[in-house]
């Protein structure tokens, strides 16, 4: 079996579309996951993923890598909170935001620490949604490292986080903010009507195509005047052909029709 048949195998059995994926990066990081394992085939991998379902668990993870972190990238995080939510509070009442592939939930936690700082929380719902289950029960539970809230200032962390031992967990006020849920951006229906959309280190691992259609997706879920923030190498090339002007860098937003 080959690299297409081994994906055509994992897309029956979890519905996961690898082609979706730039083959060449994707096919290095699963060829790896192979020999790290053992194994020299797809053929044999593919046999113990489907005995070992710590295999298959571990197969997920290590194909939609979760890394993440708390206002990645700092500067981007400054215009969205200083000039990109201030604008779209002039003509929303409410804003309805979504990070679509949240992750361990370091970026919908920002936003929510963002909101409650603003002290406009009750004028806003958070959506958060990834495809990989075990990313959003680690998001569900809000536990994270010293290392893992280094960009977070530290009045900051004070406020929005208990600290037990080495573990900072984040408080329910914040939590509570924050509706998770699962979502194969390729397959499913995205939420509508979203005044904001974070699409931030995860469109790298896509294909051309698929990025275009993506897109379409994004730009149907947004609202009027909708803003599209991705991450820091994923600038849209043409972004007029799918229905956004440039807003600032990094942020996109919907033209109206
Ligand atoms: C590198 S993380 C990015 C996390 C966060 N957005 C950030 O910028 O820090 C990429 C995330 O994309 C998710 N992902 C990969 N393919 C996906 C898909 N088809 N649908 C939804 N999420 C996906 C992975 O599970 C992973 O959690």
């Amino acid at each position: 079996m080959d690299y297409k048949g081994f994906t055509e195998e994992i897309k029956k059995m979890c519905n996961i579309d690898l082609s979706n994926y730039k083959e060449k990066q994707m096919k290095r990081r699963i060829e790896s996951l192979i020999r790290r394992n053992g194994h020299e085939s797809y053929d044999s991998y593919l046999e113990l993923l489907k005995r070992s379902k710590h295999h298959l668990k571990e197969f997920l993870d290590y194909i939609t890598i979760n890394v993440s972190e708390f206002f990645r990238n700092p500067a981007q995080w400054q215009v969205l909170e200083r000039e990109i939510i201030p604008d779209l509070l002039k003509y929303k009442k409410r804003l309805r935001v979504w990070s679509s592939a949240c992750s361990t939930g370091e970026e919908p936690y920002s936003l929510a620490m963002i909101f409650d700082k603003m002290m406009i929380k009750s004028r806003v719902e958070i959506i958060a949604s990834d495809i990989d289950r075990v990313a959003i029960e680690k998001a569900q539970q809000g536990v994270y490292t010293a290392k893992g809230i280094t960009n977070i200032p530290s009045a900051m962390v004070k406020t929005y986080f208990e600290q037990e031992d080495d573990k900072y967990i984040i408080k329910d006020h914040i939590k509570n903010m924050v509706n998770f849920k699962i979502l194969n951006l390729l397959e499913d229906n995205y939420p509508t009507g979203c005044d904001l959309i974070l699409c931030r280190n995860v469109m790298i691992y896509f294909t051309e195509d698929t990025k275009e259609k993506l897109y379409k997706k994004f730009y149907d879920a947004l609202s009027d005047r909708g803003v599209f923030f991705v991450g820091s190498t994923e600038q849209i090339i043409m972004p007029y052909k799918y229905g956004f002007s440039n807003l600032k860098n990094f942020f996109y937003q919907k033209i109206l029709e």
